[in-house]
């Protein structure tokens, strides 16, 4: 039997941070080393324009996600991974669901539900900064995700709706054109969220990140910023309200994780456990920090796995769209 097929897409913006590393890069990187699943992962560049007009850093973040990805040991022979503005049969996908899409289900957004009401809490006009890349995004994804036959789709809390909006869509396209696309279904795995330097989830937008391949002098200074409570020396300290021991946990064996445990209830200092956490991480990050230095800087080979990967999605988009134009009537003359 063919195997199941999972696609991801990662928005090119920002660059990649122990949180993103812990709950998503580290998994998927795992499971395509298993390969139980014909895996797609791609970088979501045309994403990134909804979120960004600035040129450089959306290249740059294309670049350090590619460099992560491939220095962490992402095989890309078993898997597909490529970069969406490569595969031009998406956004042509795209436009073709954009007319089978009812507006009203974009109205139902939360991503553009949420940018509206901001304005409206501003007093701004409703659709003050509201591009149509931002309103008919989950269109865009849709096409990333039904162009493939995707079946599963490991996501974030967050995207579960857009999922569902790409179920509508291809119902609606196979109501109207014939069976065509799988119904695509959300992977959805929430164990692994990690916190950030304040606390909170760490997030780009929070300005709370650990940068995933800080050279090891700003990866030690990042960690000494981590928030802790005012206990001293020799207090016994809670693990489980500790941002610290959080981030322990998501590095250290369980036989680590027990022991830290210990330490905590012995009142180890946090100035130590800090130290004890960069060492953990320092050591597990040191070899692929190596690799994705030398990989961020050789364009030539990034280029080159890109283009293998465009090169096979590409094997699969053209005869999909072609299928897909002729049922909506795009067809040569004969
Ligand atoms: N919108 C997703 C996010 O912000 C990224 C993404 C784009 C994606 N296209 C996708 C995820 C297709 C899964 C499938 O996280």
């Amino acid at each position: 039997m063919a195997k199941q097929r999972v696609l991801t897409g990662i928005t090119t913006t920002g660059t990649p941070h122990l949180g993103n590393y812990v709950g998503a890069i580290r998994p998927a990187i795992a499971e395509s080393q298993r390969g139980e699943f014909d895996a797609f992962f791609f970088l979501a560049d045309y994403h990134a324009l909804i979120k960004s007009h600035e040129p450089a850093k959306v290249h740059q973040s294309s670049r350090e996600i590619a460099a992560t990805w491939l220095a962490l040991g992402l095989d890309t022979d078993s898997t597909t991974f490529y970069r969406q503005s490569d595969v031009p049969e998406i956004t042509e996908l795209s436009w073709i669901l954009t007319c089978v899409c009812a507006k009203g289900l974009m109205n139902r957004s939360h991503a553009y539900k949420a940018a509206v009401q901001a304005n409206e809490e501003n007093g701004d006009d409703p659709d003050f900064g509201v591009t149509m890349g931002l309103f008919s995004y989950p269109i865009l994804m849709a096409a990333d995700i039904l162009m493939f036959n995707a079946s599963k789709v490991p996501v974030g809390r967050d995207q579960i709706q857009h999922i569902e909006m790409a179920r509508d869509m291809a119902q609606r396209f196979n109501h109207l054109y014939g069976d065509t696309f799988i119904l695509p279904e959300a992977v959805v795995d929430d164990v692994a969220v990690l916190s950030g330097l304040d606390g909170r989830k760490m997030s780009k937008s929070y300005g709370n990140t650990i940068p995933l391949f800080l050279p090891e002098k700003k990866l030690q200074k990042h960690i000494n910023k981590v928030k802790t409570n005012l206990l001293e020396p020799g207090e016994p300290k809670d693990p489980d309200s500790s941002t610290v021991f959080e981030i322990w946990k998501a590095f250290a064996t369980p036989a680590e994780a027990v022991g830290m445990r210990q330490k905590f209830a012995d009142g180890i200092a946090w100035g130590q456990a800090k130290k004890d956490l960069f060492e953990l991480i320092n050591t597990q990050l040191a070899p692929a920090r190596e690799r994705y230095e030398a990989i961020l800087a050789d364009g030539e080979f990034l280029e080159a796995e890109l283009k293998k990967g465009a090169e096979k999605a590409r094997a699969q988009a053209a005869p999909m769209l072609a299928k897909v134009r002729k049922a909506v009537g795009l067809a040569a003359f004969q």
